[in-house]
């Protein structure tokens, strides 16, 4: 089964609630939540009080993605806003055990990620220890980026240790993705897909969920 995520980086700031509905409505399975510092990556996005309006405003699964300097600082707020998966740069971490194992000790799930420059051995010793792989298909930052093909051989390598490792485990994809290079991504291994603006930006966001879903 492919989960669909829409990424609300692309929403209406001024109508959060109305889009999110109409994501859920329209056959979204999560929620992707991009968090950014200014610091990580050159924009800046939202803190935990959002996230735990959106927890009040929506029964969709929460999956933040924290692209933020210092991580473990912000593990606590966004626990305890509702986050249900929280997912951290290898980029942006010294100790990643340690980090990953706060995440599960707030009783989250967690994820880890990498942009797309950096390799995927950086996973060696932490692939059994995770719930989520996230593999950048854009360098993160901004919404509406184009997609980078190189990532794909990287997809099917990750999904290769998984298989073998931990099999429970998603691999999610992030950046760019839509109806074109979607089928790509999923046969690569790919099974978590977050879309922004290829949803958001739609006229009929239930057709393009349905898209993804069907790159199956
Ligand atoms: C990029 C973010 C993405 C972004 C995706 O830094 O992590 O989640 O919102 O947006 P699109 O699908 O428009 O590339
Ligand atoms: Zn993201």
């Amino acid at each position: 089964m492919i989960i669909i995520a829409p990424s609300i980086l692309s929403a209406n700031f001024t109508r959060l609630g109305q889009d999110i509905e109409k994501v859920r409505a329209a056959g979204a399975d999560w929620l992707h939540i991009d968090v950014m510092d200014g610091h990580f990556v050159p924009n800046l996005t939202i803190g935990p009080q959002v996230v735990a309006d959106i927890k009040k405003a929506t029964d969709l699964f929460l999956d933040v993605h924290l692209m933020i300097e210092k991580p473990e600082n912000f593990i606590e707020a966004f626990a305890a806003a509702g986050a249900d998966m929280i997912t951290v740069h290898v980029e942006a971490s010294y100790h990643l055990h340690r980090l990953i194992t706060m995440i599960k000790s707030a009783g989250c799930q967690a994820g880890v990620s990498l942009n797309p420059s950096t390799p995927a051995v950086m996973l060696e010793n932490i692939v059994g220890d995770v719930d989520l792989i996230l593999l950048m298909t854009v360098n993160p930052g901004f919404g509406g980026q184009s997609f980078i093909p190189s990532v794909l051989p990287k997809i099917a390598v990750v999904k290769k240790a998984l298989e073998h490792y931990n099999p429970g485990a998603y691999l999610q994809v992030d950046g760019g993705i839509n109806n074109l290079n979607a089928p790509e991504v999923v046969s690569a291994g790919a099974n978590v897909l977050v879309a922004g603006s290829y949803i958001f930006g739609s006229p009929d966001p239930a057709a393009a969920i349905q898209a993804l879903k069907n790159s199956g």
